[in-house]
């Protein structure tokens, strides 16, 4: 079977209600948290992504029972000591760098060497930004070139308290810290850029012993040894980030109106809908609603007459960090130039997603300037192709993948683009949804 995508017609206008499928961020915390819970956790609408998957295999490996039956996910916890450690354990975190990192703060207390491995993308991912922060609890590990999967982590009884001041806005590694305060005696502080905060919610909702002061730019958490976790049900929202792929679809075309239902909408999720906005989109939030701390709504968004260049500022960047592909597009048919800059985080996705955003822009006629962390897109309201462009070797990027499509089908031309399955990482029925859209107006 062919693992290519041909496209060679844009979409026509649509007028529809979608629901996309559960928050990936929220899917694998959950079943991390479910793990160490005592008794049976459930969850309705659990992302049934690899990477999510990745996480109940390793969950699995490590003892705890998981159950998947008409839709929903039972995880059966044994408490916060429940893992079953053995010796020459390997757990495979595949794609996922929420996974990977995360683990290594939950597994910092075992008493034996655990070896984590991933797949090609993640063996190039840092992973010294978490093991750093983890060592200084009293953990060791040993990084393939100091840096790199595969690593083994030898963990510790004998665990300290840290302060750890998180400077990038990476909320893997916020939140791996904060699991590591909660296996460790005495109070962990961190001082944290300002990133997606679905832990500490989680944590809140569970009672656990976590603090968290707002200021304007850092978030002050206090974190302290977790005594029990209850079992936790819980209806997963749908991810905004995936959304995101349909937000911009309707962005980029005329005439076309789509509400999203039932969309995790988190304020530290939606820079895409914020910069969406500046940019001349009408996007409105309707049946808002607060679930165990997290804001959810359906989202309405209309085609704009046209797109307004915007110069972009930093401070949105963590809250649209996975969704820059796409907001690269919309800019590349807004009407002038667009900057981003303070961009160096995105280099460190799944692929170097700053080359990639370059890359793609490039193949379809917009001129750019771009240096380590920044881009200048020159737009072209008028973009339509009659090309044929190709997409691949990007490391089955699955964002890359579908911001691809998106572009397939609103620039016009005739777009190849390889390797399909890589949206099983994240969105295993995105291409579903997409025929859904072109099937008829
Ligand atoms: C995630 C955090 C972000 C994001 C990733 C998911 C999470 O990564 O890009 O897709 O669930 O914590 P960083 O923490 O590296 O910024």
């Amino acid at each position: 079977m062919t693992n290519k995508i041909i496209i060679k017609n844009k979409i026509t206008k649509f007028k529809k209600k979608i629901e996309v499928s559960g928050d990936k961020s929220l899917s694998i915390r959950w079943v991390l948290f479910s793990s160490l819970a005592s008794g049976v956790s459930k969850a309705k609408n659990l992302l049934m992504s690899e990477d999510v998957l990745a996480a109940i295999e390793i969950i699995k490996k490590l003892g705890i029972k998981v159950k998947i039956r008409n839709k929903i996910c039972e995880i059966y916890g044994k408490g916060i000591n429940g893992y079953v450690f053995r010796k020459n354990l390997k757990l495979n975190a595949k794609n996922s760098g929420t996974l990977g990192r995360l683990l290594l703060g939950l597994l910092i207390d075992s008493p034996y060497p655990i070896k984590i491995i991933g797949d090609k993308s993640l063996s190039q991912r840092d992973f010294k930004r978490v093991s750093d922060p983890l060592s200084n609890f009293g953990a060791n590990f040993k990084l393939s070139k100091k840096k790199y999967l595969p690593l083994t982590i030898m963990g510790s009884k004998k665990l300290n308290p840290i302060n750890y001041f998180e400077k990038k806005g990476s909320a893997q590694c916020k939140s791996a810290v904060i699991f590591g305060g909660l296996k460790t005696n005495g109070t962990t502080t961190i001082k944290a850029k300002k990133s997606r905060n679905h832990t500490e919610l989680l944590c809140k909702y569970l009672n656990l012993p976590l603090t968290v002061i707002n200021k304007k730019k850092y978030d002050l958490i206090k974190v302290n040894k977790m005594k029990k976790i209850n079992r936790l049900n819980y209806n997963i929202p749908s991810d905004i980030s995936s959304s995101a792929f349909f937000l911009v679809l309707t962005a980029l075309n005329s005439n076309c109106e789509l509400l999203i239902k039932n969309v995790n909408v988190n304020p530290s999720r939606i820079g895409v809908i914020t910069i969406l906005k500046k940019m001349g989109v009408k996007i409105q939030f309707k049946n808002q609603k607060i679930y165990k701390g997290e804001k959810i709504a359906d989202i309405k968004i209309v085609s704009p007459k046209f797109l307004k260049p915007i110069n972009c500022p930093p401070s949105l960047n963590t809250e649209a960090i996975d969704e820059f592909l796409l907001i690269f597009l919309v800019a590349a048919k807004a009407n002038g130039i667009s900057y981003f800059k303070d961009l160096a985080e995105l280099n460190h996705k799944e692929s170097p997603r700053l080359k990639w955003g370059e890359k793609i822009l490039n193949k379809i006629g917009i001129k750019t300037i771009t240096t380590d962390n920044s881009i200048k897109i020159f737009g072209n309201p008028n973009i339509n192709l009659k090309n044929k462009i190709i997409i691949k070797n990007y490391l089955k990027d699955h964002r890359v993948f579908m911001t691809s499509i998106i572009a397939a089908l609103s620039f016009g031309g005739e777009w190849s683009i390889h390797d399909k399955d890589s949206i099983n990482t994240s969105f295993p029925n995105f291409l579903k949804i997409i025929n859904n859209l072109r099937k008829n107006a």
